[in-house]
């Protein structure tokens, strides 16, 4: 006899109480970038092909989800936009009843020619990272150029996404004196502007550590310059809002170090090669590829993913053990 609750909605309820109803769903671990928080720059170490999860075991494992509750999930990687085929696999994925919102965030270095045919698909929402407006800086932070970014930018506009959300990680000594000026830009294009804390992952959490800024005393500093009011931003997971007064603009900080918010996690993580990771900050996890591939059943998936939730850790400990997760960003999508 499988053990899943009769009504789905309230299967998927963690040790703390927590209901998860939120997949972060990497689509694969490369990136046609390499920001040097996220990934160290002569980084090989990619995931073999044939370990990808196909496009139906995804499906297979997501409608498995949404079976149990999960409403919302969100492509990322790496670069998502570099796994082949992806409007289609969105299509595939916005088909399945129950999932009610299907988002993606991606360097939008390759939106130019994708974002059609991903709106198309029924992705409605995304985000962009976006650390610089300055060419050069652009570079020395990812590697890469800044045009066809703007240029994908532009063009998610014209496709209709709404909300396009801006990332941008704070970064002490990089990108510190632009955080006015990515206002100004997100007020120009009717953006949402999220900034980030560095964490600690990986080979690159070092790099990231040593530009740490507290976002506490970046709300202070734009607060000198514009009147900061509450602001609510729909689906706004852990990023706490403030709104620039007498303009659309919100602002919101997600601030995992400084002020986490474990406490309202709602998520897991589907890294490329089909592990399930329970918390960003910790390495409980559960390999699913094996088990797909070895011919479970439907139900059978479902009792292990009710399981892992049960394993859930009520917190990361990016303070306090700063060195303890060694797989990077790029591997889980943030
Ligand atoms: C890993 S990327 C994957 C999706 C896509 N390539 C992108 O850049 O948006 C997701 C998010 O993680 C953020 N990120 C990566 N490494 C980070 C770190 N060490 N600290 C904070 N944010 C990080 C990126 O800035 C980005 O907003
Ligand atoms: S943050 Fe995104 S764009 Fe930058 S290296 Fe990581 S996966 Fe690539």
């Amino acid at each position: 006899m499988i053990n899943i609750d009769s009504n789905p909605k309230t299967s998927l309820i963690d040790s703390f109480g927590r209901r998860i109803e939120y997949v972060r769903l990497s689509v694969t671990d490369k990136c046609n970038l390499r920001c040097f928080y996220c990934m160290p720059n002569n980084f090989k170490d990619f995931e073999q092909p044939e370990h990808w999860l196909t496009h139906d075991e995804i499906i297979r494992v997501i409608k498995a989800f949404t079976e149990l509750g999960v409403a919302r999930v969100r492509l990322t990687g790496g670069e998502p936009l570099v796994r082949k085929n992806i409007a289609e696999l969105s299509k595939r994925l916005t088909a399945l009843p129950g999932l009610d919102d299907l988002s993606l965030s991606t360097n939008a270095s390759l939106l130019d020619k994708h974002a059609y045919n991903l709106h198309d698909a029924g992705i409605s929402r995304i985000n962009v990272s976006l650390d610089s407006l300055h060419p050069e800086k652009f570079k020395e932070i990812t590697g890469g150029e800044l045009q066809p970014v703007l240029d994908g930018l532009m063009a998610a506009k014209q496709a209709g996404f709404s909300p396009i959300k801006i990332n941008m990680v704070a970064m002490k000594g990089i990108n510190d004196d632009e955080f006015e000026d990515m206002v100004e830009f997100c007020i120009k294009h009717d953006f949402t502007l999220r900034l980030i804390e560095t964490m600690p992952m990986g080979a690159t959490g070092e790099d990231a550590t040593n530009h740490y800024i507290d976002l506490q005393t970046v709300k202070q500093q734009l607060a000198k310059r514009y009147e900061l009011i509450p602001g609510v931003m729909p689906g706004g997971g852990p990023a706490r809002y403030v709104q620039i007064k007498d303009t659309e603009l919100r602002i919101g900080f997600i601030t995992p170090i400084s002020q986490h918010f474990c406490e309202t996690c709602n998520r897991v993580r589907l890294s490329v090669d089909g592990t399930l990771y329970l918390c960003l900050g910790q390495n409980d996890k559960v390999e699913l590829r094996p088990l797909l591939r070895k011919g479970i059943s439907d139900d059978e998936l479902k009792t292990i993913l009710i399981d892992a939730i049960n394993i859930k850790p009520e917190k990361h400990e990016f303070k306090e053990k700063p060195e303890q997760v060694v797989r990077l960003m790029s591997m889980t999508g943030g």
